[in-house]
Formats: C-alpha cells, structure tokens, sequence
C-alpha cells in the first residue's frame, strides 16, 4: 500500500495537489476538513460542535477527527492506499493514525510537506474567500489564526515523522504541475 501524508499549512496547496495525486495513484482521499464540511451541511451534532470551532480556526478535538478517520479506513479495506490531507494535526492524531494502520498491518509510506511562507498562503486564502464562501477564508485574522494554529500544535508533527525517517519536503511555490512533479518525486523515492 502507498499511505501518504499529505502535510503543510492552510492554504500550502494540500487539497489541489489531492485532486492530482490521486488520479495518478489511485488513492483513496481522506481530508478531515472536507469531512468535517460535510458533517457542517448535514447539520448533525458533530457538524454543529466543530463549525464553532472551525470559524474561529481553532483545531477541533483529537477524538472526532481520529473518529472519522477510523470510520473511514474501515469502508475502504480493499483500497490500493490513501492520501491524508490535514491529517494528522497533532502529535496524539499521528501517534494513533500509526495504531490505526498496523491494525491493517501497513504504515505510512512518506510525510511530503508543502513548505510555502506566511504572506503567500495569506493572498492565497484572501482570494479564495472572495469565491469560496469558506467561513474560515473570510478575513485576514483569521487566516493568520489558522496558521498561528498550525505552527502551535501541527508542525512539531514534522519532527514526528523525521524521527521515523519518512519526512521530505519540497518548496510549495510555484506552478501546480512543477509542484506536483516535486510530490511525485519524493513518492517514487520513497
Ligand atoms: P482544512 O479544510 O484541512 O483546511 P486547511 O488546512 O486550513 O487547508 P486549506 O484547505 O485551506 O488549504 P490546502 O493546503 O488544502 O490548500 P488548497 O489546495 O485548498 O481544515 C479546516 C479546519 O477544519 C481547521 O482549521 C480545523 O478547525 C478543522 N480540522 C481539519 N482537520 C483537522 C484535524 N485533523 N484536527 C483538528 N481539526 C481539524 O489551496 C488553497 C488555495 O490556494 C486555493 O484557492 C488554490 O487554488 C490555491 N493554490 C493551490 N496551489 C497553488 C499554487 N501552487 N500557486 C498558487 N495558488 C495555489
């Protein structure tokens, strides 16, 4: 199996370079925002509970995400692999993604991070709220919340992944088909 980590700040390009990888892959895409939107428009008690938590850009707890992540690897045993974009957050979610997967005796394969600096993820974003209607796009402040968020409890677990010798990164500027090549790269050597 091919279990990549998909890793990088809002904004780094996490959910573009998904879209790619996948087709080329044929991975099984596990994004918690996009699973936690989903609960938001299905209006469930979960949903509720995390939108107050994801329009303020604050991490929602590690149990709910673990959760659905759980849920998930159990409707696709038969998948080839998975790409995990936004997850793990956290050192715990990292610690029990590994606990998850020896349970279908595999791992994770490579962490590539997406390193792209603070200014560019903040035009990226600021333009995508004027489109997207994402809550969480809407202002600069909140913007840099999330990426305060994310250099507080999500970068250390870089040093998690370099401890098991799976971390690479690559340079997240540039144009979407050079970054991918940059991706695929780190996935062939890996
Ligand atoms: P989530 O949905 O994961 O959002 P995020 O990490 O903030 O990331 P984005 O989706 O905004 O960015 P991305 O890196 O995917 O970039 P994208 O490809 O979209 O999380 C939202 C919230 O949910 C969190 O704040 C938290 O509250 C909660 N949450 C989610 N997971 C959680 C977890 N595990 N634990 C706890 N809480 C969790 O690109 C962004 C923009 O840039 C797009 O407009 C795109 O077109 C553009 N772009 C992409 N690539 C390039 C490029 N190379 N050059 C120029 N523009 C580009």
């Amino acid at each position: 199996m091919l279990n990549l980590v998909l890793f990088g700040p809002p904004g780094a390009g996490k959910g573009t370079q998904s879209e790619k990888l996948i087709a080329t892959y044929h991975l099984v895409h596990l994004s918690t925002g996009d699973l936690l939107r989903s609960e938001i428009r299905a209006g469930t008690e979960l949903g509720l509970r995390a939108k107050m938590l994801m329009d303020q850009g604050i991490l929602v707890p590690d149990e709910v995400v673990i959760g659905m992540i759980e849920n998930k690897l159990n409707e696709n045993q038969s998948a080839a692999g998975f790409i995990f974009d936004g997850f793990p957050r956290t050192v715990p979610q990292a610690e029990a993604l590994d606990q998850l997967l020896a349970q279908y005796n595999t791992g994770i394969t490579v962490m590539v991070a997406l390193e792209v600096d603070e200014e560019e993820l903040t035009k990226r974003l600021l333009i995508r709220g004027l489109s997207s209607g994402r809550p969480d796009d809407q202002n600069e402040d909140l913007i840099r919340r999330r990426v305060k968020e994310y250099n507080d409890k999500t970068a250390p677990v870089a040093g998690y992944y370099e401890s098991q010798g799976k971390f690479k990164a690559i340079n997240g500027i540039g144009t979407i088909e050079e970054i991918f090549q940059a991706i695929c790269e780190k996935i062939e050597t890996a």
